[in-house]
């Protein structure tokens, strides 16, 4: 194989899923982690918020939709502390180890979500976000990409599935319609701006042919063996 065709090897790589509520980037971060450990490979599977002992407090606290009084700035500050911790204590750690990372969601939902869909300046952060956030970027991100009344729907038959009465499960799901659409706006312009980094993933189909597309692009782009 000559040098221009080699591609860069999976392990060690931060690879992160994407898109608004209900697209079914779970399940798809679920199913390639299990792939990569069939083909022998070390994962670490992990999420935000949540993924540490902290995450989880702060991801229960963010998630309350008896919550309701907590200010766009307040939501923005857990989602970052929730970030920062798992960086330092999880994500660092398992890239230095060359572990593969997926993780359900990073810093592109900080994006969407607080800066788009709340209307916050992410710019005021500067050199904060650069140092202990920025300093990590995903190698390859999934955005699955989903009309919102679509992924509403996903939503409502996922809580009635679990026999729930309340019309909710999550305090973002009282957000509107309009704030999920500036939500998925704000990840088509990440993807504008970084297409390298971020590929976006039509979420329509079946859960197994989204997954076959996405190994077959990850195939394209990493070294599996
Ligand atoms: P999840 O249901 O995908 O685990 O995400 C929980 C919610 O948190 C989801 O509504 C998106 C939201 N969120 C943000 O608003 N900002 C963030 O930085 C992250 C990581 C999630």
């Amino acid at each position: 194989m000559t040098a221009s065709k080699e591609k860069p090897t999976i392990r060690g790589k931060f690879i992160t899923f994407e898109g608004i509520d209900g697209c079914g980037k779970s399940t798809q971060a679920r199913r390639l982690a299990q792939r990569l450990r069939q083909q022998g490979h070390k994962v670490l599977e992990t999420r935000e918020p949540g993924g540490t002992p902290i995450g989880r407090q702060l991801r229960s606290v963010l998630l309350d939709p008896g919550n309701d009084a907590m200010s766009a700035t307040c939501e923005l500050l857990l989602y970052l502390a929730d970030r920062v911790q798992h960086l330092d204590t999880v994500i660092r750690p398992a890239l230095q180890r060359e572990e593969t990372v997926i993780c359900d969601r990073f810093h592109d939902a900080t994006v969407a979500y607080q800066q788009h869909g709340r209307g916050l300046d992410l710019a005021s952060l500067g050199g904060f976000l650069e140092k202990e956030v920025l300093s990590t970027t995903p190698d390859t991100t999934w955005w699955l990409d989903l009309e919102v009344e679509l992924a509403q729907r996903r939503i409502q038959q996922r809580i009635r599935g679990q026999g729930g009465n309340e019309p909710r499960e999550s305090r973002l799901d009282d957000a509107g319609r309009e704030f999920h659409e500036r939500v998925r706006s704000g990840y088509a312009a990440i993807h504008g701006s970084e297409p390298g980094r971020m590929v976006r993933v039509p979420a329509t189909g079946d859960e197994a042919e989204i997954d076959a597309t996405i190994w077959n692009l990850l195939s394209q782009r990493y070294d599996l063996r």
